[in-house]
């Protein structure tokens, strides 16, 4: 495994360098993933310092797949007395990023990782590929990953919006489709970030649950009483797993002031209620040419289905 430190303190300065876009930002191809400068660090120091307590959640994630909805659920499933967390605080400061907040700066800071809750469980996310982690990490660690994956289609429609609510030069989408399916957006190949939590999910699934937007979508209620017995924190009432469907919502939780707020994020250059837009099945369709779904779905049937996961078509 490549080492991101070098004496002179440069990261990159060895590592491939793309356009993602025509931002003046790069990506860096660091260990077979690609990832912007400016999350290089914070991936760096995650592998190099992260140390997962047994009892920690990881919610896993290829960003746009549903990162935002499965950490309200995450964090209302384990918290199941403190829901009204979710009226004044966003998803993403009650479970945070390991690399995009906790890690990210120069130094870490060690006393917010190192607070247990009163629940007895850390629960944190990251984007970070599994093939990175090493056996020093969560690895070999007791610690659960619930891994959440979404349609590619459906994926690249999310970050396409995303990325143009930041304000800055607009991307093609022809250009987004390029990207895409040559793999360099940050945190991809989008395939290899899929494959890699869906083989360990095979082959240890009592530590990595893999979860699917689609699935959470259409049978929200069965998805969160599996997620509470994989947590080890079943439900005995049909109107607790009601109420954290509900509440966990996007239309629910749209309607915060706090998930409305047009203010900028501390930890990424976008606005908090951008993680929030639309949230259904196959939006891709309204903006994709057939062209362009062509050329996903190809790559989807040789990557997923070729090795057996019949998925994202
Ligand atoms: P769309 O852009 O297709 O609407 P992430 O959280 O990983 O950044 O993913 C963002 C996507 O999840 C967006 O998809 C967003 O609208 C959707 N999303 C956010 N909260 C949701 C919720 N509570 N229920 C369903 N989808 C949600």
């Amino acid at each position: 495994m490549e080492s991101l430190s070098t004496p002179t303190g440069c990261i990159t300065s060895s590592l491939p360098e793309e356009k993602w876009w025509e931002s003046d930002e790069p990506v860096y191809q660091f260990n077979g993933f690609w990832f912007r400068l400016s999350y290089l660090r914070g991936v760096q120091q995650v592998l190099e310092h992260f140390k997962p307590l047994a009892t920690d959640v990881i919610l896993a994630s290829f960003p746009k797949t549903g990162t935002t909805w499965l950490k309200s659920l995450l964090y209302s499933i384990i918290n199941r007395s403190s829901k009204e967390s979710l009226i004044s605080n966003h998803p993403h400061e009650l479970v945070p990023s390991l690399e995009l907040q906790l890690y990210k700066k120069p130094q870490v800071d060690t006393s917010t990782t190192e607070i247990v809750p009163s629940t007895g469980t850390r629960v944190f996310s990251t984007h970070i590929p599994y093939q990175l982690f090493t056996d020093h990490s969560i690895r070999s660690s007791e610690c659960k990953i619930v891994y959440i994956t979404r349609n590619p289609k459906d994926t690249l429609n999310s970050f396409w919006h995303f990325v143009s609510k930041s304000g800055r030069e607009t991307w093609p989408l022809e250009v987004a489709v390029d990207k895409f399916c040559d793999g360099i957006v940050p945190f991809g190949p989008y395939y290899d970030h899929v494959l890699g939590y869906r083989k360990e999910s095979l082959e240890r699934p009592q530590k990595v649950l893999f979860v699917t937007y689609e699935k959470l979508q259409t049978d929200t209620k069965t998805s969160v009483k599996k997620l509470g017995e994989f947590l080890g924190c079943p439900f005995d009432k049909e109107q607790e797993v009601e109420d954290i469907v509900k509440s966990c919502s996007i239309a629910t939780l749209k309607k915060h002031e706090v998930n409305k707020s047009s203010d900028f994020t501390r930890w990424i250059e976008l606005p908090y209620n951008s993680f929030f837009r639309q949230g259904g099945l196959g939006d891709h369709k309204n903006y994709m040419s057939a062209q362009m779904i062509k050329r996903i779905d190809a790559i989807t049937l040789e990557k997923f289905h070729e090795s057996g996961f019949v998925y994202g078509i």
